[in-house]
C-alpha cells in the first residue's frame, strides 16, 4: 500500500478557520474559490474555475486507470454567528453553520497529500458551490464535471455533529432524503372583508389552518407506515390588520422521503387536500410543487470499500453502518450518475452535546478534520488500487 505524507494538522486547522472567518453564500463563493484554485495550482493540479459558476475543479491526470472524484461543498448560510471564538465569522448574517468550511479544508489537505503520490488512475477534486440552495451539484454536472476524464466513482463526507468525534458513519443504500418544496396560496374569491362580517367573505386564514392540520394526516393516514416520510409546514403568511379578513394566505413547506410510493403521490395528495378543503370553505387554493433533490443512495460496494478504510482510520468499534437522516444533500446528483459513497464524519466533542447544524452556535471538534482527511485520502488510494 502506498504511504501518504503525514497530515499537516496546523495548516488544516488554519485553513478551516480562515474560511470560517470569511463565509460566502451559494454561488457567491469567490474568495473561497480563489483560495482553493491558488492552492491547487501550487500543488501542481490542472485547475478549472467557473465550473458551475463558482465551482473549482482540480485534476491530477493519469495515462490509464480509473478516475475517482472527491467532492467538497463550499457554501455558508444566512445565519448570524453567536460563538465567541477567535475565528468567528467576520461577516454579519453569514456563517459556516454546517461545517462546509471544514469540508474545503479537508479537500485541500487531501489534495496536498495525494499531489506527490503516484496514483493508479486519475484524481478529480470538485469544490462545489451552493449545496444549501440545492443546485450547485447540478450546475457543476451541466458544466461537465463528470466528463473529461470520465468519473468512475465519487466520494464525499459531511462533518456530522450527531456523531461524536472519533466515529464515522458509512451506510449502504439510501442515506439522505429526497427534498421537495411546496407552496399553497389560499384565495378568498371576495378578496377578504371586515372581521366583524365573516359571512360576507371566505376566510383564507381559517382555511389555511385546516389545510395545515390536514397535511399532517397525510403521513399518518395516506402513507404506508413502513415508508419513511416527513411533511412540515414551515411558513405561514397572511393578513396585516387585526380587523380585516385578508384576501389570501400563503403556506410553504417541505416533503422528505426515501423515494417510494409516498414520494410519487405527494404532489397529488397535497394538491387534492388543499383544493378540497378550500372548496369546502368557499375559497380556492393554488399549489405549486417542486422536487429539489433526490434521495442520496450509496452504492453497496463503494460503501463497503469506504467502511473498510474507516475501520483502519478509527477502529471497527467506531464505524457505524446504520446512520441515516431525513436531511437532504445534493451529492445525490453525483451519486445518481456514478457509483460512490457519502460518509458522515463525527464532529461533536467527545464530552457533552454539540449545537446542531444550521444553528448560530454550531461548531466542530477540529480533530474531525484530521479524521475526514485520512478517510478521504485513503479512500482514493483504496479505490484506485482495488
Ligand atoms: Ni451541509
Amino acid at each position: 500500500m502506498t504511504s501518504l505524507p503525514t497530515i499537516d494538522r496546523a495548516s488544516l486547522v488554519a485553513t478551516r478557520r480562515d474560511i470560517h472567518q470569511h463565509p460566502e453564500l451559494g454561488f457567491e463563493e469567490t474568495r473561497t474559490a480563489a483560495l482553493v484554485a491558488d492552492r491547487l495550482r501550487g500543488l501542481g493540479y490542472d485547475v478549472a474555475t467557473g465550473v458551475g459558476r463558482t465551482g473549482v475543479v482540480g485534476i491530477k491526470p493519469a495515462a490509464k486507470g480509473k478516475c475517482v472524484m472527491v467532492r467538497a461543498d463550499m457554501d455558508a448560510l444566512p445565519v448570524d454567528e453567536a460563538n465567541a471564538v477567535p475565528y468567528r465569522s467576520t461577516v454579519a448574517g453569514r456563517m459556516h453553520a454546517c461545517g462546509h468550511d471544514g469540508h474545503v479544508a479537508i479537500g485541500l489537505e487531501t489534495a496536498r497529500r495525494l499531489a506527490g503520490v503516484k496514483l493508479a488512475g486519475a484524481l478529480k477534486l470538485a469544490f462545489q458551490p451552493a449545496e444549501e440552495v440545492s443546485n450547485g451539484a447540478q450546475a457543476m454536472i451541466e458544466d461537465g464535471v463528470l466528463d473529461a476524464p470520465r468519473v468512475d466513482a465519487a466520494f464525499g463526507i459531511h462533518l456530522w455533529n450527531q456523531l461524536p468525534v472519533g466515529t464515522i458513519g458509512v451506510t449502504a443504500g439510501p442515506l439522505m432524503a429526497s427534498v421537495d418544496e411546496f407552496e399553497i396560496t389560499v384565495h378568498a374569491p371576495e378578496g377578504g372583508g371586515h372581521a366583524a362580517l365573516p359571512h360576507q367573505t371566505a376566510d383564507p386564514i381559517l382555511v389555511a389552518a385546516h389545510i395545515v392540520t390536514a397535511l399532517q394526516s397525510l403521513v399518518s393516514r395516506r402513507r404506508d407506515p413502513l415508508e419513511e416520510a416527513v411533511v412540515s409546514v414551515t411558513q405561514v403568511h397572511a393578513g396585516r390588520a387585526y380587523n380585516v379578513i385578508p384576501g389570501r394566505a400563503e403556506l410553504r413547506g417541505t416533503v422528505r422521503t426515501f423515494g417510494g410510493r409516498f414520494w410519487k403521490e405527494a404532489p397529488t395528495l397535497i394538491e387534492t387536500v388543499a383544493a378540497g378543503i378550500a372548496a369546502a370553505f368557499g375559497a380556492r387554493a393554488e399549489v405549486s410543487y417542486r422536487r429539489l433533490t433526490g434521495t442520496l443512495v450509496n452504492d453497496a460496494a463503494m460503501a463497503e470499500l469506504m467502511a473498510s478504510v474507516a475501520r483502519d482510520v478509527v477502529g471497527a468499534d467506531n464505524v457505524r453502518r446504520d446512520v441515516r437522516t431525513m436531511g437532504g444533500e445534493d451529492m445525490s446528483y453525483f451519486l445518481q450518475r456514478v457509483p460512490g459513497c457519502f460518509a458522515f464524519v463525527g464532529s461533536a466533542p467527545r464530552s457533552g452535546s454539540a449545537a446542531s447544524h444550521h444553528s448560530p452556535t454550531f461548531d466542530i471538534d477540529e480533530e474531525s478534520l484530521v479524521i475526514g482527511t485520512e478517510l478521504l485520502s485513503r479512500t482514493v488510494l483504496a479505490y484506485l488500487t482495488a
